[in-house]
């Protein structure tokens, strides 16, 4: 809305009285008609998938669809993926400001020094099969952490939350690996807190007990980027599901594996591991008109994955940052001529041109391009999606977190537009 009104007055047709709602302007970007008053007149609203509406206020990150801006507490993603690392940028999103170097240091030891998991977890890991998707496992084991760190759970209490936090930061990473190592039947790999987090991540991933493990440079900065770039994206689906959860009360480890269960799903964090599932289907340039046209039919379901978002409606930022990653990395390792790497760029060539992508503003968004680039590391299509969860656990925790400090926070109860059958009688077995 340009010039935005400071009150609207909703009118009805049927001679109730007018009701004047409140418009509440935010720092940035849109303002807001505060229609809570309205549940006290028996009026509600309707908006699946919440495609108007503003479930919370936040400060933590600000975006702009149509301008392609992301800002985390007011710096641009551009500045933050080219001068922080993780855990700064981890920092700003719990603290409200970038750390210092005596905080970053202090911090950093914090996370590093508790990245451990309790001993007895193994055994939680051993009973899965050993063929599960890495994202059930984390789901799992995620939410069996409240069953090991209990202590220290009172949510209302701000250090409490920040504890949590920390453990969470901390031991995901570590989780995500070893759901990958115990699927791929190869020792767990303890971390080595001389490591940076993205680098230890690789670590755990990658090492194994038989030789040294030296994290490539070119990789663990191509790594880190991805995480800067998943950190937090508002109140996406996986973020309101953690909110939503969090805001009966539940504990946080119970929070964070509902986000990852969320994030799961092909059309949110699932859809990196889908892009490249897709692009293998593909397999051959010849064949991608062909699955143009599948898109684009509306008696198919096949959506071209990897392509499109909410709010995005012209460049996904970090998809440009992420693209150009996507070139130094692939340059680096000499896979510019990759057969998957080539029918990916075709791909995204022909579908910034076409106009049904074009007119309905689908482009490639961030996580087609982490797919190639994760590919390109070794890391298996199963894990994307965990990569995915292990960064933008920064983001759960520091909304859940901003949420419970909120005096205005109520349990996430949405009402609905019944349509179901009317009242009736209930008739016994014999005469129904
Ligand atoms: N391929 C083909 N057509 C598409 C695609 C796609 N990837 N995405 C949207 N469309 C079409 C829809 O069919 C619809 O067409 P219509 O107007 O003719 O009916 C139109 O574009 C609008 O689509 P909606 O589904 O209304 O858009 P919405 O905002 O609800 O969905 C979403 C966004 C879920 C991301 C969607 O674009 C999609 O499914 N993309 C593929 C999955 C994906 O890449 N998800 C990652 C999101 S980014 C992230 O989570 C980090």
């Amino acid at each position: 809305m340009n010039n935005q009104p400071t009150k609207v007055t909703l009118s009805f047709d049927n001679g109730n009285a007018p009701i004047e709602l409140p418009v509440l302007a935010g720092t940035l970007g849109n303002s807001v008609i505060d229609i809570r008053s309205l549940g006290q007149h028996g009026i509600f609203t309707y908006d699946p998938g919440f495609m108007s509406t503003a479930a919370c206020n936040s400060n933590i990150t600000f975006i702009d669809g149509e301008k392609g801006l992301l800002f985390h507490r007011g710096y641009p993603i551009e500045q933050l993926a080219e001068h922080c690392d993780y855990l700064e940028v981890a920092y700003l999103l719990m603290h409200g400001d970038l750390p210092n170097a005596a905080e970053k240091q202090r911090f950093t030891k914090k996370i590093t020094g508790s990245t451990m998991l309790h001993d007895q977890l193994n055994n939680i890991f051993r009973g899965y099969r050993r063929d599960a998707h890495p994202m059930a496992v984390m789901v799992g084991v995620v939410g069996s952490l409240s069953a090991f760190y209990f202590n220290n759970m009172e949510i209302l209490d701000p250090r409490h939350r920040e504890i949590s936090a920390h453990r969470l930061l901390a031991k995901v990473p570590t989780i995500a690996a070893w759901s990958y190592k115990y699927i791929s039947g190869q020792p767990f790999m303890y971390p080595q807190n001389h490591l940076s987090y993205a680098e230890n991540f690789m670590y755990m991933m990658f090492a194994t007990p038989c030789e040294e493990y030296v994290p490539n440079p070119i990789l663990a900065k191509a790594f880190e980027r991805i995480l800067i770039l998943h950190a937090d994206h508002e109140q996406n689906a996986s973020t309101s599901t953690v909110r939503l959860v969090g805001s009966s009360g539940a504990n946080p480890f119970a929070c964070i594996s509902a986000g990852i269960a969320s994030l799961w799903g092909p059309a949110h964090g699932g859809a990196n591991e889908a892009t490249l599932n897709m692009l293998e289907e593909i397999g051959d340039a010849s064949r991608i008109g062909e699955f143009i046209n599948r898109a684009k039919d509306k008696t198919d379901s096949f959506r071209l994955m990897g392509f499109g978002h909410r709010v995005y409606r012209n460049m996904d930022p970090r998809a440009a940052i992420m693209r150009k990653t996507c070139h130094e990395v692939l340059d680096a390792l000499g896979l510019n001529n990759d057969p998957l790497f080539k029918l990916a760029m075709m791909l995204e060539k022909i579908a910034l041109e076409d106009e049904y992508f074009v007119s309905r503003r689908l482009y490639p968004n961030v996580d087609f391009y982490s797919g190639i680039v994760m590919r390109a590391m070794g890391i298996p299509n199963t894990m994307f999606t965990a990569v995915f969860a292990l960064a933008r656990t920064a983001g759960w925790v520091a909304q859940w977190s901003e949420m419970h400090a909120d005096p205005q926070s109520k349990i996430g109860r949405p009402r609905q537009l019944y349509t179901g059958s009317q009242a009736r009688e209930f008739l016994p077995l014999d005469q129904r």
